[in-house]
């Protein structure tokens, strides 16, 4: 995989969204058609011989490359959203965020335990929302279960890969320590 040319094109924005934060800017990846296609051509390398039959995209921006990967695969598309967006009857899992709680959730009937399960995000910054969509599809007790970050933080006092777990079948395009 051309690892520059993804990290020469994902935008730093320094102080977004507060002082101090240097913000991992993936649109500038979705936006260039090279980069597209490096992240699709690279995901399709480590999930087409795995049989998965379902991609869970984590709302939002995990929605792009999971929908595109899911079409290539030949698999379900599923996502995983925030509160009160998912019309039908829900599974819903609580998250600790910096400040306060957060919840998401999936429709009760998206997953079966006859399927093999990719959930995808873009970025593994602390860990709290994969870990919760992890849960959420533990509970429908599929095949197994896959995780894909396109970007990985790696920085002091961000935990990501520990607070996961070493027991998960976790890879990342990338690894920012900026
Ligand atoms: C960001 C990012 C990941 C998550 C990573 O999404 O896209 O989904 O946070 O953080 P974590 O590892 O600490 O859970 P955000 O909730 O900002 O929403 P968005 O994707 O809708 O922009
Ligand atoms: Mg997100």
């Amino acid at each position: 995989m051309n690892e520059k040319l993804l990290l020469e094109n994902l935008r730093n924005v320094p102080d977004y969204p507060k002082k101090g934060i240097q913000f991992q800017d993936v649109s500038t990846l979705f936006k260039n058609s090279a980069c597209l296609q490096e992240m699709k051509q690279e995901l399709l390398r480590l999930y087409q011989d795995k049989g998965i039959t379902k991609v869970i995209g984590i709302e939002s921006r995990g929605f792009v490359m999971g929908s595109i990967l899911a079409a290539e695969l030949g698999a379900g598309f599923v996502m995983a959203r925030k509160p009160g967006k998912l019309p039908a009857q829900t599974l819903k899992e609580t998250y600790k965020k910096e400040y306060g709680y957060d919840e998401i959730e999936i429709h009760s009937d998206a997953i079966t335990s006859d399927d093999t399960v990719l959930i995808h995000d873009d970025l593994l910054a602390t860990g709290g929302s994969m870990e919760a969509v992890y849960k959420l599809c533990q509970r429908f007790n599929p095949r197994h279960i896959y995780v894909n970050f396109l970007i990985e933080l790696a920085m002091e006092g961000l935990n990501g890969r520990e607070a996961l777990g070493a027991n998960k079948d976790i890879t990342t395009l990338i690894t920012v320590s900026r």
